[in-house]
This record gives C-alpha cells, sequence and structure tokens, in this order.
C-alpha cells in the first residue's frame, strides 16, 4: 500500500537528478509523462528542480499570453449549501455557519463595481442551493449578459442536471468551473461523504464540455491521505479532459469540519504541480488562487512566476465575505474590492507582469472555436 505522503517534509535531496530534468524536458516537448514519470518528479522534487520546471513554464506561458495576467471578479453569492464535504467549511453540517444569500440586485452592484475596476469576467460562486432555481439563475445570467455583453460569466455551483447546465448555457453562461477534487474514486470517498461519487462528478464535466461551456477543474494539493499516485493520477485525468481551466490550491483546515486536525497542503507543492500543468496544457487558463494566497503571503506572486496567469480577486460585499468560509485565515475577507484590485495590481507589477482589462479567453479556446453556436469539445 502507498503511504501518504507527510506534508510537513520538504522535498529530499539537494542535488536534482539529471533524469528528473529529461523528464521534464520530455514533459514540456511531449505534455505527458507516464503516472510512473509523474511520481519520479513529484516523490524526486528539489528546489534546484523546481527552478528549472519554472523557467519552461514562464517561457511557455509568456508564448501564449506574453506578460499579461487575467482577472477573475468572484462574486460568492450563496454559502448555502445541501452537500457535507468533510473538507469545507460551509458544508451543511456546520450549524455554526452563518448562511447567506446575495439578491439579483446585489449580484448586479457587485458586477457595477467590478466593472468600472476594470473586470471583464465575472465568476459567480456558491455551494449547491437550492433556492437558486434554474429559472432564477436564467434571469440572473441573462440580466448581466444584457448589461455586461463585453464581459464573460463563469458559473461554479457544483453538480446539476444536463439540462440544467444547458438552460444556463442557452440563458448567456459561457464557463463552468467544477473541480474534479481527486482522481482516484477511493480517495474520492475519503473526503466526501457516500451520496457524492468521482462517477457523478465526471459525468458533470463530460455534460459541460457536450453543451460547450469553456471547462475548469482542479483538485486540492494536500488533502488528507493523498498520495503522489493519486496527484499523477490527477494531472492525467486533467490531460484527458483538456479543459481551458485549471485550478488548484493546498487544502486548508477549517476548524469546524471533520478534517479541523489536518495538515495544510503546501506551497511548494502547489507551485511545483502548477509549473507541470503548464507545461502539459501551454495554453490552459491557469489561476494563483486565493488558497495559495493564505498558506503563503507570497503565494499569488509565486504562483504566476510558476506559471499561473489569472487571479480571482474578491468582489463579493464586504458585509458577507467573513461568511464564505471554506477554510481557515482565508485573506481578504476584510477589505473592500477596490483595496483588493489595487493590493493585486501592485503585487503583480512588483514581479513584472500586468493585469490587464480583458474578458481573458483562452488561447485554446479563441483557436478552437471560432461562434458560439459552434462550441464543442469531446473529452
Ligand atoms: N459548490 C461548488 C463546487 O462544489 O464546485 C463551488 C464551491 S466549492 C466551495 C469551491 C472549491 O473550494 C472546491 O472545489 C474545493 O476544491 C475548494 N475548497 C473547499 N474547501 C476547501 C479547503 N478546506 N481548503 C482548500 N480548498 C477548499
Ligand atoms: Fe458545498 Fe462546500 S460542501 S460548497
Amino acid at each position: 500500500m502507498t503511504r501518504p505522503f507527510d506534508n510537513r517534509l520538504q522535498p529530499i535531496g539537494s542535488k536534482p537528478d539529471d533524469k528528473l530534468k529529461r523528464l521534464i524536458d520530455r514533459l514540456e516537448a511531449e505534455h505527458v509523462l507516464s503516472k510512473e514519470e509523474f511520481v519520479a518528479l513529484i516523490g524526486g522534487r528539489t528546489p534546484e528542480l523546481g527552478e528549472y520546471l519554472f523557467e519552461k513554464a514562464r517561457r511557455i506561458r509568456q508564448e501564449h499570453y506574453g506578460n499579461d495576467v487575467y482577472l477573475r471578479g468572484l462574486i460568492e453569492f450563496t454559502n448555502y449549501c445541501k452537500n457535507d464535504c468533510y473538507y469545507c467549511g460551509i458544508r451543511r453540517s456546520n450549524s455554526r455557519a452563518s448562511r447567506y444569500r446575495l439578491t439579483k440586485e446585489q449580484i448586479l452592484a457587485c458586477c457595477e463595481e467590478g466593472y468600472s475596476l476594470g473586470f471583464r469576467t465575472f465568476v459567480l460562486q456558491g455551494g449547491e442551493d437550492g433556492y437558486y432555481t434554474d429559472g432564477l439563475l436564467v434571469g440572473i445570467i441573462k440580466d448581466i449578459k444584457a448589461r455586461y455583453p463585453d464581459c464573460a460569466l463563469t458559473l461554479s455551483i457544483g453538480e446539476r442536471s444536463y439540462e440544467s447546465y444547458k438552460a444556463l448555457y442557452d440563458a448567456g453562461a459561457d464557463r463552468y468551473l467544477l473541480r474534479h477534487e481527486t482522481a482516484d474514486p477511493e480517495h474520492y470517498s475519503r473526503l466526501h461523504p457516500p451520496s457524492l461519487t468521482l462517477e457523478a462528478r465526471k459525468k458533470c464535466l463530460s455534460d459541460l464540455k457536450d453543451i460547450g461551456y469553456e471547462v475548469g477543474s482542479g483538485f486540492m494539493v494536500g488533502s488528507p491521505g493523498q498520495t503522489p499516485e493519486q496527484l499523477a493520477e490527477d494531472l492525467l485525468f486533467l490531460h484527458e479532459l483538456q479543459p481551458q481551466m485549471v485550478g488548484i490550491g493546498p487544502f486548508i483546515p477549517h476548524h469546524d469540519t471533520p478534517f479541523a486536525s489536518e495538515q495544510s497542503g503546501t506551497a511548494e507543492l502547489t507551485l511545483f504541480l502548477i509549473g507541470l500543468i503548464r507545461l502539459m496544457l501551454p495554453a490552459v487558463l491557469l489561476p494563483a488562487t486565493t488558497a495559495l494566497g493564505t498558506i503563503d503571503p507570497l503565494g499569488r506572486e509565486k504562483g504566476i512566476l510558476a506559471g499561473a496567469n489569472v487571479v480571482m480577486p474578491n468582489l463579493s460585499p464586504r458585509e458577507v465575505r467573513d461568511k464564505y468560509l471554506l477554510y481557515d485565515n482565508k485573506i481578504c475577507t476584510g477589505d473592500e474590492a477596490a483595496e483588493c484590485r489595487r493590493c493585486l495590481e501592485g503585487r503583480i507589477s512588483g514581479i513584472g507582469y500586468r493585469i490587464v482589462v480583458d474578458r481573458g479567453d483562452s488561447k485554446l479556446a479563441k483557436e478552437d472555436v471560432k461562434s458560439r453556436g459552434g462550441r464543442k469539445c469531446t473529452m
């Protein structure tokens, strides 16, 4: 049996094996490796090997996106959820969470402020909350798209039926984020109650692609029980899915969940995986996530320098921000949207990149998908 690795351990060894560098060269050239090769890279990583990887990752993101960093305005519109994921601070069983829902008017006000701050993508994210029926969401999506036709709209609202996804797409939603969380069914059942299965998650991702959404998937790094083999499976799953976006971030415990006393994932491993993903999916949209910025004060800057090209500041009203607590010590919960925007501008320009006022479409999507009507992908 494979032992879960210890998150506290720093990678061992100081001199990276030339063999591992050659694996990175091959990943750059062929965009995929075998499971064993990914495991060797993850298990054998050193700071020097990381630098070798990040230098390549930066060059590849430069070829596709130059120095541009895209902004996504995150609107966390409900923290009600019918699910009970063991890792998540807004899970149904957390009776200490103070619940809220935003009205359509509040969501539109977030978009208005975001638009004036230069956001051209809005992400509506929330728990799986039955209050937001297809009818209600269709009205919200249509209103946002009518007021901001030059903006992209991303949904991140969990598992729904094919018909529901289709109705939301037809109303104008462009993109959908649904992390697969882990590509190993046994590990999936360690992180979720029996009502949630990897099979159902994959079916949703396949439906979203069939309908024509630009799809984002991803996973938590260092979630309880995770092994290098499972991370290799996660990478291979992403290679098969070929999503336009990949979101990964460290697992961080929340004090009112069954995983309260588990260890966090590390920024170091998250960054290494960001580098590998950039080489595997060269044109992918890859955020330097809030969780990465939470675990390391310079995590988002380091993420960009490891190959990421997106940041997702919070546009939620200030009074609800500290209620959308997926994990402990989440950053930016006390800030105004404009403060977050200014802060990120400084952080990104400080490392030689620039935030742009742009929808930030995937170059993949632009090349492969000429018109909205013809958007189709295969899995
Ligand atoms: N309900 C939607 C869904 O399931 O996709 C969107 C909201 S969900 C909270 C968004 C993501 O937060 C999840 O996919 C998960 O990877 C991440 N997340 C939840 N709890 C976390 C934790 N304790 N540490 C790090 N990330 C976490
Ligand atoms: Fe539903 Fe986390 S358990 S959003």
